[in-house]
């Protein structure tokens, strides 16, 4: 049977037989009885998703918050077709390729003063994290010190590979990791108040830390205080921690500037990238280095020192060329720029529709990243933002909740007349629910 033959019932039914969905209740999902059905997505269009059955959605979450420029972009696009007529993937162990060296310049100098030169390629935003911890592990080991914990910090997500999920601080998600044999010896803290708080030998323990800059996504996008990333890094460099900022979700322009870093002004020692590196078109992680870092864990072949880490599909030429795509796009279309209009829009929206509605808790907003969160219905019953996102999916807005919260970030390409329509199904869902 070929895909155009598929009805959506056909396709939901092997789906339902076969598949096995990411963070999904199995057994409502398996129910055919269950109401609505799932969208089969067909296709796509700048902010729009289509549906096997020819509904069209507003992308409200950007596809997991991976897309930047609309999908089907026409750059990006032929960036990858033009690399697929070249070589779809070939090793990155003791060979290179144009693609890989040319966006790994390109990642190193957006950052000032050549503070990040080296660039570590992976698949995903937990496979940088892992990149990144090795990393921390290795850079301490190598100057003789010992220290092997990492601190991260309550409400934290940094990804579901065993080492990215032992720094998660959400229990539903990280509770079962952590109950068992810890992968990683980890210091969950509360914020910098309890990071301060460590004692003196504890502090010294700590390797690295761990943080999602600005805004923590998965915690229902929970906003730090202003002025946390650079007490962050203060106390790294009083304590020789390194920095990693996990920009997996706010990298690339989501929080209103390239990076959420930028906003405090302050240069993390490793950096972790991925979703919106390819524009969300595949995956392709990277994680950037200081060269400190880098001439510390690097040393001769006769000492058999070597980055023991990578993946069979590191720096896949396929995925690079989208990511280089996509920074072009960020060059030649001005994204940041265009950004700006639709964010105070955004928060202007959020403000007079749905802020006001008496089942709306809080509305928090960093940059192009919004949260809603609402006040909590029956605990024996789903969370009532299932339901707000469910009643907006049938008004056009594709979305996903985290708990009681409303996640509404949609690609940066979004008209404002697409965000109002969204905002309005939104209004619309959470009044129903
Ligand atoms: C801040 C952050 N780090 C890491 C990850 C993990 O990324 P991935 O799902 O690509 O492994 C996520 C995913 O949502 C994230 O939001």
């Amino acid at each position: 049977m070929t895909r155009t033959e598929l009805t959506s019932a056909e396709v939901l039914a092997l789906d339902r037989a076969h598949c096995w969905h990411p963070f999904t209740p199995l057994r409502e999902w398996e129910d055919a009885a269950f109401s609505p059905a799932p969208p089969v997505i067909v296709s796509g269009e700048g902010a729009v998703l289509r549906d096997a059955d020819g509904r069209e959605y507003l992308d409200g979450n950007s596809s997991i918050w991976t897309n930047l420029h609309g999908h089907r972009h026409p750059r990006i696009n032929a960036a990858v077709r033009a690399q697929l007529d070249r070589v779809a993937h070939s090793s990155f162990l003791g060979a290179t390729h144009p693609e890989a060296a040319l966006l790994a310049a390109e990642l190193a100098a957006l950052w000032p003063l050549g503070a990040l030169p080296r660039v570590f390629f992976s698949d995903d935003g937990s496979t940088a994290i892992e990149a990144a911890l090795r990393m921390v592990r290795c850079f301490h080991l190598a100057r003789g010190d010992d220290r092997r914990a990492v601190a991260a910090f309550d409400h934290a997500y940094h990804g579901d590979t065993l080492g990215a999920a032992a720094l998660g601080g959400i229990a539903l998600f990280h509770g079962i990791v952590r109950a068992g044999a810890p992968p990683l010896e980890v210091e969950h803290v509360a914020g910098m108040a309890a990071l301060e708080a460590l004692p003196p030998e504890r502090a010294r323990s700590i390797g690295a830390v761990v943080i999602e800059p600005l805004v923590q996504g998965a915690a229902g996008m929970r906003l730090w205080p202003l002025g946390t990333l650079r007490h962050l890094r203060a106390w790294c460099d009083r304590h020789g921690a390194l920095l990693i900022a996990d920009e997996v979700l706010t990298g690339f322009g989501r929080t209103g500037t390239m990076f959420a870093c930028e906003q405090e002004g302050i240069v993390p020692d490793l950096l972790c990238l991925a979703k919106g590196l390819t524009g969300g078109w595949m995956p392709l992680a990277a994680t950037l280095a200081t060269a400190q870092i880098y001439e510390t864990i690097a040393g001769p072949a006769a000492e058999r020192r070597a980055f023991y880490y990578g993946h069979s599909y590191t720096a896949n030429p396929l995925g690079c060329a989208a990511a280089r795509a996509n920074l072009a796009v960020f060059r030649e279309e001005g994204t940041l720029e265009l950004l700006q209009p639709k964010i105070a829009r955004l928060r202007s929206l959020l403000a007079d529709e749905i802020a006001p509605l008496p089942a709306v808790r809080e509305v928090r907003q960093c940059g192009f990243i919004a949260g809603i969160e609402l006040r909590p219905g029956p605990t024996d019953r789903p969370p009532r933002a299932r339901a707000a996102c469910l009643a907006a999916r049938e008004r056009g807005l594709l979305t996903r909740n985290i708990g009681e919260t409303i996640t509404l970030l949609p690609p940066l390409c979004v008209e404002e007349g697409q965000l109002a329509r969204a905002v309005e199904a939104l209004r619309q869902g959470i009044r129903g629910a």
